[in-house]
């Protein structure tokens, strides 16, 4: 397996051109299904969970098309991909795809729309917690499904088609909101949907469904009301750049110094995430291309965070904020309200020499002078690039094993951090 070797003490500086959002790329790759004419994605990020999910599709009948490159394209420029489901030719997601990530659990409600009926093996992914699959089922269990469990599998039907509700979601949930909403679109007659996720990705997914035909009012409101139609058509859409992304490289030119611009990125996505590093000392500035992050000689200052829905504090930055605080003059408290296990990344950050108290679904972090390289092993998606982040102010080397849970989120990382000047390097196994 591949690792990633950092020799740290650079500081950043250049440019960093940010990727289409992965967690936009995957349900607007999965709404291809919901019609039986071309779905035309731009600025797809080359992910292994993209790879992962072009395969899933692929089993269930959906044809690929990837534009080719023009030479003098640098590459970094995202994929245009047409994905056509003329036909489903198998309605079940097979165990070995969906056990490898979450998101692919999302073509139940697809599926269930457009053929009347899905078997979909339970889920897997980052190991953060339990994550149930509740609120997905009871929500499609209200358009009029008949759910069981068989085997480790939900076999869902609907053999007279899906009926308009109105579906209160007990709690916030990104995916459920997703598998509802995709479902929806083609039931008879209007949901509606309360305590929905605010994400922008599930925005983006609502417009792009709009422009497939779909009627759709409140996407990024807790509210969205669905009339539902009898097909979907065609559409083009551009999937929005990737705060995530966004949040980790900003963070990492917090944590070395230096200026850097993120290219194509943009702040109403991530506002309070930015308002955070900006108070921790970090000048953050919008440019015409994106958002410029520069921290010249001051030390970072302690932030107390707690993680929640959008527009809260993203979960998925949590681990990032947290090696950027191991560094802070003074203490921070970070409080993880949205996934149980999400603190993995502590005790590798302890490998590298921070100093960070665990009290139940808060993590207390007090500034050390200075980190140590080590080797540490990546053990989810974000807690692998807080190791990164580490590792680039880290005296001496730090190498990441299992740098597979990197590559499922994020795009040539070595590339886009080596080009502003960290010693970064794969090492393949
Ligand atoms: C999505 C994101 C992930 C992010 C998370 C929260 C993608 C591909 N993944 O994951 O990066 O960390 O949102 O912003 O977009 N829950 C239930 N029952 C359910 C579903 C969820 O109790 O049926 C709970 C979960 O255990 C968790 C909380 O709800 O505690 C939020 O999970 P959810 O928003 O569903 O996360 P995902 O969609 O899996």
């Amino acid at each position: 397996m591949d690792r990633i070797r950092i020799e740290g003490g650079c500081r950043l500086n250049g440019e960093i051109p940010i990727s289409g959002a992965k967690n936009a790329a995957l349900p607007l790759m999965i709404a291809a299904l919901l019609s039986d004419e071309t779905l035309t994605l731009r600025n797809l990020p080359r992910l292994a969970d993209v790879a992962l999910l072009s395969r899933i599709l692929g089993n269930h009948g959906v044809d690929m098309a990837v534009d080719g490159k023009r030479p003098g394209q640098n590459g970094v420029q995202g994929d245009t991909v047409h994905y056509t489901a003329r036909t489903i030719v198998d309605t079940t997601a097979p165990y070995e795809f969906v056990s490898r990530m979450r998101a692919s659990f999302w073509v139940l409600g697809p599926l269930l729309a457009r053929c009347g009926e899905a078997r979909v093996s339970l889920p897997g992914g980052c190991a953060i917690g339990t994550r149930p699959v509740d609120l997905h089922l009871e929500g499609l269990a209200k358009l009029g499904a008949d759910i069981a469990l068989e085997d480790g599998y939900v076999v869902a039907s609907a053999a007279k088609g899906l009926v308009g509700a109105h579906i209160d979601f007990a709690k916030v949930s990104v995916g459920a909101t997703h598998n509802v909403l995709m479902a929806a679109v083609l039931a008879r007659g209007e949901t509606v949907l309360e305590n929905a996720a605010c994400e922008p990705e599930v925005r983006d997914v609502a417009d792009c469904l709009v422009k497939m035909g779909a009627r759709i009012e409140g996407a990024g409101t807790p509210t969205i009301r669905i009339q539902g139609v009898d097909r979907l058509h065609g559409a083009t859409h551009c999937v929005l750049p990737d705060r995530i992304e966004t949040g980790t490289y900003a963070m990492a030119v917090a944590m070395t110094g230096g200026e850097v611009e993120l290219i194509g990125a943009r702040a109403d996505l991530l506002q309070t995430a930015l308002d955070v590093i900006g108070a921790a000392g970090v000048e953050i500035t919008p440019t015409n291309r994106g958002i410029k992050v520069a921290r010249n000689g001051a030390r970072i200052g302690p932030v107390n965070v707690s993680t929640a829905p959008f527009p809260g504090f993203p979960t998925d930055l949590q681990a990032q904020l947290m090696a950027l605080m191991t560094t802070a003059g003074g203490t921070s408290e970070i409080t993880e309200t949205i996934f149980e296990n999400r603190f993995m990344h502590v005790q590798e950050l302890a490998r590298l020499g921070a100093d960070i108290a665990l009290d139940g679904d808060k993590a207390v972090v007090t500034g050390v002078n200075t980190l140590k390289g080590a080797q540490v092993m990546a053990t989810d998606l974000r807690a692998s690039v807080s190791l990164v982040i580490a590792g680039l102010v880290a005296e001496g080397e730090t190498v990441i094993n299992r740098v597979y849970h990197l590559d499922r989120g994020f795009e040539r990382i070595e590339r886009k951090l080596g080009d502003c000047g960290a010693q970064i390097e794969r090492l393949s196994a």
